[in-house]
């Protein structure tokens, strides 16, 4: 026990999205509708990650438009810049400066577990750039250079917010006289909470429902873009991948059934209802009549968002401004504690 206050933290959100293709729906309904929900009930930072963009592939066709669709796509839906923060990640340079002390924090074998590292490496790992190694703790740092609390993501992300836990747990522990001596409580970061909740946190492909719906996958088919017109989207559903049996009338019947519970999911967390209520509407039924009400469905919500992109992308002007604003304002929460985060670590200022 020290005697250090017990640090209480502010309840703070931060997320981040990749600049990387086309935005699809497990990004919106995973993601970026629960950024627009969170924004009554916390205060929210939402960043274009731009410097996990190159993790991967390093030259990207165009990072600038890659950047400002992400940004539409998060305005379109109805995140508010004014009241909370929108920026891209490469503006605010504490992020990459955070991220070189936690390459320092987390352990080799810490990464080596990553499972994520192991499928988008592949068979080639020798030939991954050490950035999609180390793009963990860069995750972390994102986070954390706010002392962010509260972290919504599609389950694809849960590891990673562990390993974040584990690096802000480790950085407490090892510096923990410092921070006290310090003054600055008996825990510098907070240990950031997953939050992976509501009925999409996995969508999956529509050609196989035990895959990820996800950008790099080669088959536009798999995927329904948030770019899409509303014929592709009603193709693209019409095409998606069913068994023979017709719905079941309980979410029990979605058991070993991974293409059914995925369209159940998607209808589920576009309009609001339950499983139950959806299963007791459409259960016993064909997929073709359900598929419909589906497409409908997902028109409806999505057409105004594919909408609203372009007539903001008409505009890029405007969207540099909210991206620019919303760095300054994001640099202004970072530059303290990463100047505390020296302090602590004991680099001379
Ligand atoms: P990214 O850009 O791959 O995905 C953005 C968000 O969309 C979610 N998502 C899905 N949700 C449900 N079903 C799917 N099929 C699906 N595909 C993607 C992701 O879980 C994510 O929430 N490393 C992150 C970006 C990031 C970040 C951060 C997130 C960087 N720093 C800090 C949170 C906090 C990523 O690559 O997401």
């Amino acid at each position: 026990m020290t005697d250090a206050p017990q640090t209480t933290f502010e309840p703070l959100v931060f997320s981040g999205v990749q600049p990387t293709g086309n935005l699809h729906l497990g990004n919106y309904l995973g993601a970026i509708q629960r950024f627009v929900a969170m924004q009554d009930t916390h205060p929210c930072i939402y960043c274009v990650v731009d410097l996990h963009a190159i993790t991967a592939t390093l030259v990207q066709p165009d990072l600038v438009q890659q950047t400002r669709e992400v940004t539409a796509a998060f305005l379109a839906a109805g995140i508010d810049p004014k009241r909370n923060i929108v920026f891209n990640q490469s503006r605010v340079h504490e992020h990459a400066e955070l991220a070189w002390v936690f390459n320092c924090v987390a352990r080799l074998g810490w990464l080596n577990r990553m499972t994520q590292f192991k499928d988008k490496a592949g068979k080639d790992r020798e030939n991954a750039s050490t950035g999609l190694y180390a793009y963990p703790n860069l995750m972390a740092a994102d986070i954390l250079v706010y002392r962010a609390t509260h972290v919504p993501v599609g389950e694809d992300q849960k590891q990673h917010l562990e390993l974040a836990r584990d690096i802000a747990q480790k950085f407490n522990n090892d510096f923990a006289g410092r921070i006290a001596e310090l003054g600055l409580g008996d825990a510098f970061f907070p240990l950031p909470e997953p939050l992976i909740q509501g009925p999409a946190t996995r969508v999956m492909s529509l050609r196989d429902g035990t895959k990820k719906m996800s950008k790099s996958d080669p088959s536009d088919y798999s995927r329904i873009n948030l770019t899409d017109d509303q014929d592709t989207i009603a193709q693209k559903f019409r095409k998606a991948k069913t068994d023979p049996e017709p719905l079941p009338t309980e979410p029990k019947g979605l058991e070993n059934r991974p293409e059914a519970d995925n369209l159940v999911g998607i209808y589920a967390a576009l309009s609001g209802d339950t499983r139950e209520a959806i299963l007791g509407q459409y259960g016993g039924g064909q997929f073709s009549t359900f598929k419909q009400a589906l497409t409908d469905l997902a028109v409806t919500k999505l057409a105004p968002i594919n909408a609203e992109m372009k007539r903001l992308l008409a505009d890029p002007g405007h969207i540099d401004a909210v991206l620019k604003d919303g760095g300054e304002r994001a640099s202004a929460i970072a530059a303290p504690v990463m100047d505390a985060v020296k302090d602590v670590v004991g680099f001379l200022r």
